[in-house]
């Protein structure tokens, strides 16, 4: 394996700033099988490749082993959409949502089978994973709605000029180790509902 630059594990109170202390925080408990192992790869690019491989084999049975959430998701769906309506929010023609992390499409499909999918007219399926796209893809040709299919993550999406109205992030979080560089990146590059 390469060995990247700045890839040795690195200690608490560094010099490092302070976001990078938190991801190395939380990459922390892998570090131990990456010395037993004798991985050389830098701790982030060891997870982001582990995440990939894990996705791959997940993205045969994701469905079957996740099938508890075709219950759980339209109960939550319904709940967001009557505090937002009880709330005095507002709906429009042509809405663009963002599947963050969307894996075989699941979260969009149930999504698109509560009543807000009449305002919707198109959707992003943005993973890191090709064989979740796959599925993903798969899955959306059965949808009356454009989808587009986009490998990468948040930061891919930076050079962008596209905005979205609705960003689901459905079962994605625990894989993120800089959570509050996610969430910033989804600020900062205005990927905000705007109703
Ligand atoms: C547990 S699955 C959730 C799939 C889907 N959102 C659902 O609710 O059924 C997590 C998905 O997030 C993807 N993922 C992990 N890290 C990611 C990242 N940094 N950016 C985009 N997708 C990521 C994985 O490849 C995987 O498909």
């Amino acid at each position: 394996m390469r060995k990247d630059a700045g890839s040795s594990i690195p200690r608490k109170g560094s010099g490092r700033t302070f976001q990078l202390e938190s991801v190395m925080d939380a990459l922390a408990p892998i570090y131990p099988v990456m010395q037993k192992y004798g991985v050389t790869l830098s701790p982030k690019e060891f997870h982001r490749v582990v995440n990939l491989v894990f996705h791959k084999a997940e993205s045969a049975v994701y469905d079957i082993v996740h099938r508890c959430m075709w219950e759980s998701l339209p109960q939550q769906y319904e709940l967001l959409m009557t505090d937002y309506e009880r709330a005095g929010g507002l709906l429009k023609n042509g809405l663009v949502l963002l599947d963050v992390g969307c894996g075989t499409g699941l979260a969009s499909e149930l999504l698109l089978r509560n009543r807000l999918r009449r305002w919707v007219a198109e959707v992003d399926l943005l993973d890191t994973s090709p064989e979740m796209l796959q599925q993903a893809k798969r899955r959306a040709e059965m949808w009356c709605v454009k989808a587009n299919i986009l490998q990468g993550t948040v930061e891919s999406l930076r050079n962008g000029t596209r905005k979205y109205d609705i960003i689901v992030i459905c079962s994605v979080l625990h894989h993120i180790p800089d959570l509050t560089g996610f969430l910033h990146e989804i600020q900062i590059f205005n990927l905000m509902v705007e109703f």
